[in-house]
């Protein structure tokens, strides 16, 4: 399975999928890493594992659909059939994302459709709840609000605080995002539209 993977940030998840790529667990190839922050960590990453990269200024575009709309011109010309967000801060836009619903993904830490948006961690512990988690979904213009895929979840702690939730968040992430992404790449998970019918997204 071809994949381009979107990210803004430090780029760990896209590091756990090149490392679980290179012990033979998920047979992909990564064709594009794509970010709209110069300085990602992830575009770091993954030109030190040889996958062509690319950064895209939003400052340099009218609004956010012509963004988008380049962002997936790029996207389209790589060949790639998965489109992975691996901490991509940004929503997208509902007319350029249309023809890649059931081709995209994200990975969100929270047991959606618990904590949508930013500052879960925190948000977990203020309201006193006993699980916190991740989820992968399907991503439509709702931020965070596509059809969920697969979810990993853990105990909060008595102690835990905003650092010691998220660290142990994100080593769940670790293993829920190229699990999920494996299936995919096997043919063992079938995209769905919203309407409920197969796509034959990735042939
Ligand atoms: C992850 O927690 C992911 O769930 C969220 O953004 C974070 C990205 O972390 N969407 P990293 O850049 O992969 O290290």
């Amino acid at each position: 399975l071809r994949i381009a993977v979107l990210a803004s940030g430090r780029g760990s998840n896209l590091q756990a999928l090149i490392q679980a790529r290179a012990a033979g667990a998920l047979p992909v190839d990564f064709v594009l890493v794509g970010s709209d922050k110069a300085d990602a960590g992830a575009l770091r990453h993954a030109h030190e594992a040889g996958i062509a990269t690319f950064f895209l200024d939003p400052k340099d575009f009218a609004d956010r659909r012509a963004y988008d709309a380049a962002l997936f011109e790029r996207i389209a010309a790589s060949g790639a059939e998965l489109v992975v967000l691996a901490g991509f801060m940004r929503i997208l836009d509902g007319a350029v994302l249309a023809p890649w619903v059931g081709r995209v993904i994200n990975i969100h830490p929270s047991l959606l459709p618990r904590y949508r948006g930013l500052h879960t961690h925190r948000r977990a512990l203020a309201a006193g709840d006993a699980e916190h988690g991740t989820s992968v979904h399907y991503v439509t213009s709702e931020l965070d609000g596509g059809p969920v895929i697969a979810q990993a979840r853990l105990a909060i702690l008595p102690g835990d605080d905003e650092q010691t939730l998220a660290a142990r968040v994100l080593a769940l992430e670790h293993r829920l995002l190229p699990a999920v992404v494996a299936l995919i790449a096997q043919r063992r998970l079938r995209h769905l539209a919203p309407d409920g019918v197969a796509l034959d997204g990735h042939r």
